[in-house]
């Protein structure tokens, strides 16, 4: 079968598509998109996570042939996404009631990533939640920070000053065996922070 979808903005056309396929294969193999990782394959871990129509979803439970249409989010493509959500006119809360509904199927289609960098990720300038994790040491092997970006950055959107209980909520689908969790915890609480720094600053 033949699935049309975007990703990170841009239409892709995958070919050949089996029923079994899911939508973190197509990403991994045939679009050379490794930045979402394939840890247990069973919904269990939350390193495959990814923005479904602006819904954080594991992408290994997300069949292919279910992404007809719609408009998928990487973490190679959150800086350009959480950048166009910053200007106000882009796939996010910032278009809607971000509190109560997250982004919105509508504007998510209107979602654009710059074409320079976001495909891969490579040479953007890391998003506030990016940067956070960083600056928080949040990040020791690594490979459930993609998904973790991709929850933190979904959590912050829809509720820009989560509680604790708030974030662990959030962030109970994703699991890491090497932080203990509390430079994660840090780390989101300091993007939301800063969040709301900048948003005050713009008069937002
Ligand atoms: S690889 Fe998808 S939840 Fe673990
Ligand atoms: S940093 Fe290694 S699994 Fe989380």
């Amino acid at each position: 079968m033949r699935v049309n979808f975007t990703v990170n903005g841009r239409p892709y056309e995958a070919d050949d598509v089996w029923e079994g396929e899911s939508l973190l294969y197509v990403l991994r193999e045939r679009m050379g998109l490794p930045g979402s990782k394939n840890a247990c394959e069973q919904g269990e871990c939350g390193s495959c996570t990814v923005r479904l129509d602006g819904d954080p979803v594991c992408a290994c439970l997300v069949a292919a042939g279910q992404v007809e249409g719609r408009d998928v989010v990487t973490v190679e493509g959150l800086a350009d996404y959480a950048r166009q959500r910053a200007a106000g006119g882009c796939a996010s809360g910032a278009c809607g009631d971000a509190k109560n509904t997250g982004t919105s199927v509508d504007a998510a289609q209107r979602w654009e990533a710059r074409p320079a960098d976001s495909q891969t990720g490579e040479a953007a300038e890391l998003s506030t939640v990016q940067q956070a994790f960083i600056d928080a040491g949040a990040v020791q092997c690594g490979f459930c920070t993609p998904g973790l970006l991709v929850a933190a950055d979904e959590l912050i959107e829809r509720n820009p000053e989560p509680s604790d209980a708030d974030i662990r909520e959030a962030l109970s689908g994703n699991l890491c065996r090497c932080t203990g969790y509390e430079k994660i915890l840090d780390a989101v609480r300091l993007a939301a922070a800063r969040e709301e720094t900048q948003t005050a600053g713009t008069g937002a």
